[in-house]
């Protein structure tokens, strides 16, 4: 089957193409219209056939659009735009992670299987911060082709500063957050993958892995341990003491290529509430607040308890919760039992009545 996208004649698809983008392998095809298709007659809906990167081939789909800082051999940062990313492990585990999708032959991915550490970098929305995306994106540029007109800053992170001997890729000083990360390469048996021979422009391998290292010729997973998030202070400030519409950051959302002549995404829009239709608050509603608290003390389901009785509490639980956590960080206590709970009600309905 023919390429989806018309490249210039003078570039191979195969080098130039994201693993995620080559060519449709040829799959069973169906009718792209309803009626043959089998859809129930007078259905609102026509059948599109999925192809490979069927996300953007066959869907619109909303993305995320990053760029990941990685180290080449000598130690620099270069850096990557990348969507195909999402968070991996988000709890129950004993780390956090993303998983990234990236063509295997990228500085990107040929960094990370060197050299196992990024930052994934989210930027605001201007266009000339998606044009340089863009830029960054032709594929065969060279890091040093590339980061010879970088129009953003670089600047140390948090993993530099609490092991200033180790080498680390730098943040981007324009990003409104950035997560730093390291590939577990132990994960799918992926450690002993190694980096592209010279030249060489996809791997041959007699098995490919399953989700992480590398999972096909063209294709690479990287299953990314969050190690530090970085934030600026007033998007920190929101989340911590509660959004407001106005607080989100302005992140573009990229719909990725639709034809070989643009990619597309677009602006931040004003964020809209919708409120959630549980309003009976359970110890499990409480627990959940309190789990998205930035501090070491914890609750017992007893001490939670007293506040799924407390009227309304719904509304101003993230406050409640952080007077506690506030005391308890006064007063030296790491556990907040039924016990502390009532000191802390106390001493609330003494401030009140003053
Ligand atoms: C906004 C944007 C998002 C992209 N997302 C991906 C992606 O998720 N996976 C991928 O393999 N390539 C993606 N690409 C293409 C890569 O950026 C391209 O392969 C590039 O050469 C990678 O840069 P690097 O070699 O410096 O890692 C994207 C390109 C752009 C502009």
């Amino acid at each position: 089957m023919k390429s989806l996208f018309k490249l210039p004649a003078r570039l191979d698809p195969a080098k130039i193409l994201p693993a995620d983008l080559l060519p449709a392998k040829s799959h069973k095809a169906k009718s792209s219209s309803g009626k043959s298709s089998g859809l129930p007659h007078g259905s609102s809906f026509t059948e599109l056939r999925a192809v490979d990167n069927f996300y953007q081939t066959s869907l619109f789909f909303p993305m995320p659009a990053v760029l990941v800082s990685t180290l080449t051999d000598e130690g620099k940062t270069t850096c990557g735009p990348y969507s195909l990313l999402a968070p991996f492990y988000v709890a129950g585990k004993e780390y956090y992670a993303f998983m990234l999708e990236c063509r295997n032959s990228s500085n990107t991915a040929q960094n990370l299987i060197k050299h196992k550490k990024c930052v994934i970098n989210f930027l605001d929305d201007e266009r000339k911060t998606f044009k340089e995306m863009v830029r960054l994106g032709w594929p065969g540029d060279t890091p040093a082709e590339k980061m010879k007109d970088f129009a953003f800053h670089l600047e140390n992170g948090l993993r530099k500063a609490e092991d200033p001997k180790g080498t680390y890729p730098k943040v981007i000083s324009e990003a409104l957050q950035a997560v730093e990360c390291t590939w577990v390469d132990t994960l799918d048996g992926a450690q002993d993958d190694g980096p592209l021979p010279e030249g060489a422009d996809h791997y041959e391998l007699e098995k490919y892995h399953d989700f992480n290292g590398i999972t096909s010729p063209y294709g690479a997973h990287f299953v990314l341990r969050i190690d530090k998030i970085l934030m600026k202070p007033r998007y920190r400030d929101a989340i911590v003491n509660g959004v407001r519409a106005q607080d989100f950051p302005p992140l573009p959302v990229d719909y990725g290529y639709r034809d070989s002549k643009n990619f597309w995404y677009h602006k931040h829009r004003r964020l809209l509430p919708e409120l959630l239709p549980q309003r009976q608050t359970t110890v499990q509603s409480v627990r959940y607040a309190a789990n998205r608290l930035q501090t070491d003390v914890q609750f017992t389901d007893a001490a939670l308890e007293k506040l799924v009785k407390v009227p309304r509490i719904f509304i101003f639980l993230p406050t409640v919760l952080k007077g506690c956590v506030s005391w308890a960080e006064e007063n030296n206590v790491k556990l907040i039992d039924v016990e502390q709970m009532d000191i802390i009600n106390d001493r609330r309905s003494k401030e009140k009545n003053k």
